[in-house]
């Protein structure tokens, strides 16, 4: 049995038929080809999957495409437009991206937040990507260049 879904995926719109046990975080990599978004412990417990569903960031490991009917997605691929996102750049200036791993989820989970308040404390910043883990910058450099992006520091 498959169930029909529509989702749209960064802005582009998709029918698909789905098994309802298919995650999607596996419909948006081996169906759509959309690699960038990482399947790391499959469980919820990386946050290396992390997407923007309808604004808000997910574990796609956690969510059954069927349940993503409807639903506007954001991934990795649909961040920048021509110029790379200023997140993308401050990550990169402030090297906080090192095997790149973690890097797309969490530079949604950091989108989300700066949509959500644009000016968020170092705290709220560590809170935000506490479900991000990484094994490689121990997290300063991310805050830092998360910071960056804060309205008060580009003012
Ligand atoms: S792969 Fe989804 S949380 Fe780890
Ligand atoms: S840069 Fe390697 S896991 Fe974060």
């Amino acid at each position: 049995m498959k169930v029909d879904i529509a989702i749209r995926v960064n802005g582009e719109e998709w029918s698909l038929d789905v098994k309802p046990n298919r995650t999607l975080v596996d419909v948006l990599r081996e169906d759509l080809g959309l690699t960038g978004t990482k399947k790391g412990c499959g469980e919820g417990k990386c946050g290396s999957c992390t997407i923007l569903m309808n604004g808000k960031p997910v574990n796609s490991c956690l969510v059954l495409a069927a349940q993503a009917d409807g639903a506007e997605i954001l991934t990795i691929e649909g961040l920048s437009g021509k110029e790379p996102h200023p997140l993308q750049v401050a990550f990169a200036e402030k090297g906080a991206i090192q095997c790149g791993y973690c890097t797309p989820g969490m530079l949604l989970t950091a989108k989300a937040l700066l949509d959500a308040n644009p000016n968020p404390g170092e705290d709220e910043i560590k809170e935000a990507i506490a479900g991000n883990l990484c094994r490689c910058t121990g997290y300063n450099k991310i805050v830092k260049a998360i910071m960056a992006c804060t309205s008060a520091d580009r003012k």
